[in-house]
């Protein structure tokens, strides 16, 4: 294997920036929290051979990049260093999956329903910006899918979320497109099974994130083998979605079509809809109707760090 500089707590393999604790391990990637001066931020150390896989992907990292959207994980450098690339970017508190972790732990429960609704309110805006075709990118205009929307991927600053890891994010330039199979298994849509990534893919993936943080569940078991099924005519079975209220149901069944072209004209009405439900109305601008969600109360682990849950469970519902 080609050499790749070693990641370890006080090294600094990217010159001015000092790893101090590991954040988490995905699929492939290595997330790390370090010191940049006074200040903190995180490193993520994707592994990297391949050179012209390398170039496409960096290509892709900068168009997001250039978004610079409030609901997007700002990145502040996209480099390479021996056998990774390495993207800096803003540190969260921790992610979604945390936050569901947490809860489960101090309350026996998923998230609290407002508290979710408020937080994914948030996420559908920002993935409704990204997948709309208002993007300049190679000279064309385009709309990005993100393709890998799941908990670990929204990350949590306070009482904003922002999503986050974009080395997936593919352009769309028409309701369908060819691509390679990617994605993170559990989440991806059925027609990823087929090579083709839809403008409401990452809707699909949404509803099963939501599905998941709201009942601690997956409405489906993974296809055989965990990985992607190579067939064109492929189809996920029906999902069991008996642990949400009926009229849920109804409403996630439609993010969840296995035609893109039935489901909802955009995240946000999906949220929109589910919130109606529950008789929440429009979302405020940031989780916990305005509070701080961390205020001073209990604390509880999450990746290392602590989240606070008074002002979490005291949000009125
Ligand atoms: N900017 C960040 N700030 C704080 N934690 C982060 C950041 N980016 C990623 N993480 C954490 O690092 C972990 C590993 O990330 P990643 O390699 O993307 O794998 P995955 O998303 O599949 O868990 C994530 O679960 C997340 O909690
Ligand atoms: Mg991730």
């Amino acid at each position: 294997m080609a050499y790749r500089v070693p990641l370890e707590s006080g090294a600094e393999p990217l010159p001015g920036y000092r790893l101090t604790q590991v954040l988490g391990k995905g699929g492939f990637a290595e997330v790390w929290e370090a010191a940049r001066g006074n200040e903190k931020v995180a490193l993520k150390f994707i592994p990297s051979s391949n050179t012209s896989t390398t170039v496409k992907e960096i290509k892709s990292l900068s168009a997001m990049q250039r978004l610079d959207y409030p609901g997007l994980t700002r990145m502040e450098q996209i480099t390479c260093v021996p056998g990774y690339i390495v993207i800096s970017m803003e540190l969260a508190e921790g992610s979604m999956l945390d936050l569901l972790a947490a809860f489960q732990e101090e309350y026996k429960s998923p998230i609290e329903l407002k508290l979710l609704l408020d937080y994914l309110g948030q996420v559908a805006k920002s993935i409704d910006f990204l997948n709309s075709r208002q993007h300049n990118f190679e000279n064309r205009t385009v709309g990005f899918q993100h393709c890998d929307i799941k908990p670990s991927n929204l990350l949590l600053f306070g009482d904003r979320v922002k999503l986050a890891d974009f080395g997936l994010s593919t352009p769309t330039y028409a309701p369908n497109n060819p691509v390679m199979r990617m994605g993170t298994i559990d989440f991806a849509p059925p027609e990823m099974h087929r090579g083709i990534l839809s403008e409401k893919s990452d809707q699909y993936s949404l509803g099963v994130t939501y599905y998941f943080l709201r009942t601690g569940c997956f409405p489906f078991p993974p296809p055989e083998n965990n990985s992607f099924v190579r067939s064109y005519s492929y189809k996920r079975p029906q999902p069991d979605l008996t642990l949400v209220p009926q009229q849920e149901e109804g409403i996630l069944y439609r993010a969840l079509d296995l035609d893109p072209t039935n489901r909802w004209s955009s995240c946000t009405e999906m949220i929109r809809k589910i919130r109606e439900v529950h008789g929440f109305g429009l979302s405020g601008s940031g989780a916990g109707a305005g509070k701080t969600a961390y205020g001073s109360g209990k604390k509880s682990t999450m990746m290392g760090q602590s989240i606070q849950f008074t002002q979490i469970m005291s949000s009125p519902n």
